[in-house]
């Protein structure tokens, strides 16, 4: 079989990486792709988001199946067009993807549908914010409609935070047209988690669970980034599972199907784990990164079947089982990030942390002059695996320890106190 995977980071290269494995799969193609992937796939320089061009690709050569990465292409209608074409690709239409597309979207379908989730309003004018703050009271989440690349939402604990939140809302217009609707809701308490499934639109398979880090620094301190860590098997006890399961996720690929958008692909819910149970405080669309990075190397053998049957809305039992290890992964970044990102730096030690076992899936990196060089805010996502989680996050620190680049930034508590 002739597979195609669309992105280029270091999600993607665990994608690539994994599927490079399965004894299905005789051509791999990567859309961008990036250096770490050139040794198992194909790299073509075609841009994560230019659908037409994928479909033009992947109809001349003939894919028989896709995997997306990242939510834009996703919610351009990369899905759409391929389906047009009769290509198989994995992930959801435009109109599912919404899911992710527009948080104003989701907000008025829990509502509609009674998923719980964290009780609010969509707003268009700061007027309107300011009502529904009044109603709800601080501190009080706004968030915008639109993919804003995790930078979107705003939780307002004071009077200035929030004064500075609709300043930036609604008088200078930050989040242009992401930010045309606003979501005010309640912020809630409790521990954050993460649950993803792969679904045809009927059946889930729940992937195991993992936990990220969003912040720069320890002790989740510092600015929010795309991920600088991730750990698997992640606590999450089976009761809680069972209880997002029934509330959230089979209740919301009902309400999609029922408004004419059924979904197929990754659904992610990001839900807080409130004394009332789980709440919804997002979809995502896709796979995230980098909890990616450490759940498949924890899944035991051939991911291709499952996706074709997710792909075709036939997914039946899982034909993948997660084994017993564990897997941790320190994001290392470039001197800037999430601001700017500083490039070209040259990297060293990418083979000693490989020799010492760890996987190393590239993201912010390039060639030049035959040298693997900085290229983007996160560079690199280092994993760890081991029996336990333990040696999975030591493994991972070794492996930080032999790579280096000038300004290399990365959390130093990855993992810490869950063993
Ligand atoms: N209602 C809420 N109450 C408390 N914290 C929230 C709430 N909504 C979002 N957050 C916090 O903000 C983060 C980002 O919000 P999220 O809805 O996941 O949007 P995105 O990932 O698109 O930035 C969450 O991970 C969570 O920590
Ligand atoms: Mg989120």
């Amino acid at each position: 079989m002739k597979l195609l995977v669309v992105g280029g980071g270091a999600r993607e290269h665990a994608l690539v990486w994994k599927l490079a494995s399965s004894p299905l799969v005789e051509e791999l193609y990567a859309a961008p792709g990036n250096p770490g992937m050139a040794a198992l796939a194909d790299c073509v320089p075609i841009r994560a988001d230019a659908i037409v061009e994928l479909a033009d690709f992947a109809e001349s050569l003939r894919i028989d199946l896709t995997v997306v990465g990242p939510e834009l292409p996703l919610v351009l209608g990369i899905r759409d067009e391929f389906e047009r074409r009769n290509l198989l690709l994995v992930g959801p239409s435009r109109r599912a993807a919404e899911v992710e597309g527009s948080k104003a979207f989701t907000k008025l379908l829990c509502q509609k549908y009674g998923i719980p989730t964290a009780t609010g309003e969509v707003v268009a004018s700061r007027q309107q914010a300011e009502r529904a703050v009044q109603q709800l009271g601080l501190p009080v989440v706004l968030k915008a409609d639109g993919l804003a690349a995790g930078k979107g939402v705003l939780v307002c604990r004071t009077a200035e935070e929030l004064e500075e939140a609709l300043v930036r809302f609604f008088d200078q217009r930050e989040f242009a047209a992401a930010g045309e609707r606003v979501v005010v809701e309640e912020c809630l308490a409790g521990e954050e988690v993460s649950f993803l499934v792969l679904t045809d639109g009927r059946s889930v398979w729940p992937l195991p669970a993992a936990r990220d880090y969003k912040r720069l620094k320890d002790g989740d301190e510092g600015p929010n980034t795309g991920g600088m860590g991730a750990f698997s098997p992640a606590p999450l006890p089976r009761e809680v599972a069972s209880q997002i399961l029934t509330h959230v996720i089979y209740p919301a690929l009902q309400a999609l199907a029922q408004e004419g958008r059924p979904y197929q692909g990754i659904l992610y819910a990001g839900l807080m784990l409130t004394p009332e149970g789980p709440k919804l405080l997002e979809f995502n669309c896709r796979l995230g990164d980098p909890e990616t990075q450490v759940v498949l190397p924890r899944l035991d053998g051939d991911l291709v079947p499952v996706l074709l049957q997710a792909a075709r809305g036939e997914l039946a039992s899982p034909g993948v089982s997660v084994i017993r290890q564990a897997a941790a992964c320190v994001v290392v970044a470039s001197r800037g990030y999430p601001q700017a990102s500083e490039t070209g730096d040259p990297i060293s030690g990418i083979e000693e942390a490989q020799e010492l076992g760890a996987l190393v899936f590239h993201a912010g990196t390039a060639v030049r002059d035959g040298r693997v060089v900085t290229a983007g805010g996160r560079v690199l996502s280092l994993v760890g695996t081991g029996p336990t989680l333990r040696e999975a996050v030591e493994l991972a620190y070794r492996a930080v320890s032999r790579v280096a680049f000038a300004g290399m930034q990365f959390r130093r508590d990855v993992g810490r106190g869950f063993y």
